[in-house]
């Protein structure tokens, strides 16, 4: 078993176990219809989930009707556990930098869920994201946030969050522009991020005989502390919660490729 990390595959296993679904987000079903405010099902709608982890959300929001959900991912061993657990959505492996030469689209709503965070050339990815837009398409994200600018000084000199980048509320303009996209909203979802970091570690606590009976004492010990500190980082105010949305403009040339490299802990480094 790979050493505790919670965005790799062991990571996601556990999770699924205590949010009783393939959700490495806080919040589970009642933040995915939070990212869906407003979007009518529709069969014939072209989705993309980037970095749909164990596709748990990208299952919920084809069955629920909204689409035909593609999921990308850029760890082969989550790929392989969301293949596994959710045969009727197509996953595709890639990295969202490259995003273009692993899925065709175009696609009609492009989502992600606590997914940017975790990806060091943001605006890469967006522009790849934004190639991909049909014309009209939406992105709707739901991501963590550093909403007073206070998260780097909070978490340094602590390597699990050195790779960190939330998102700043006041940055989106610049963060989007030339990707492809155009801010149409932004909402703070601190409260939303407090009350949902509270359940998890309450869920955690409730299942920790089974979480070590199938992981280890290492890896309840891990998880309780991660999102302890999660959660007292969101009290604090030096890490939130941020819904956006955005509509897809005129097609933007995408820049040129970069070098990038996949760390074990599932992150990656340009
Ligand atoms: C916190 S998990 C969220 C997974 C999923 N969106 C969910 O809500 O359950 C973040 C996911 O993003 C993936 N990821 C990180 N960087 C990525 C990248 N550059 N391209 C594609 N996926 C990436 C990670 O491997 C991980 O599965």
């Amino acid at each position: 078993m790979r050493a505790p990390a919670m965005n790799n595959a062991t990571g996601k296993d556990l999770l699924a176990l205590v949010r009783e679904g393939d959700y490495a987000h806080p919040g589970e079903e009642e933040a995915i219809r939070l990212l869906l405010t407003g979007v009518r099902p529709d069969g014939h709608r072209r989705i993309l989930d980037a970095g749909c982890g164990g596709a748990g959300t990208a299952a919920w929001v084809q069955a629920h009707g909204y689409g035909a959900v593609t999921g990308i991912e850029i760890d082969a061993e989550t790929v392989r556990l969301a293949r596994e657990r959710h045969p009727e959505v197509k996953i595709v492996s890639g990295d969202l930098r490259r995003a273009g030469d692993a899925v065709d689209g175009p696609f009609d709503l492009v989502y992600a869920m606590t997914v940017l965070y975790a990806v060091p050339d943001q605006r890469a990815a967006l522009a790849q994201l934004g190639a991909l837009a049909a014309p009209g398409a939406e992105l709707r994200l739901l991501e963590y946030a550093d909403p007073h600018g206070r998260f780097a000084a909070a978490t340094s000199g602590r390597s699990s969050y050195a790779w960190w980048r939330p998102l700043e509320p006041g940055r989106l303009h610049e963060l989007l522009s030339g990707t492809g996209w155009a801010l149409a909203e932004s909402r703070d979802l601190g409260a939303q991020f407090e009350r949902w970091y509270v359940e998890l570690c309450t869920r955690i606590a409730a299942r920790r005989e089974a979480i070590v009976e199938r992981f280890g004492a290492e890896w309840l010990a891990f998880a309780s502390a991660e999102y302890a500190g999660i959660l007292e980082m969101v009290r604090a105010g030096e890490l939130g919660g941020i819904f956006v949305r955005a509509r897809a403009t005129e097609r933007v040339p995408l820049p040129p490729a970069t070098r990038i490299v996949t760390r074990s802990d599932g992150g990656t480094e340009p």
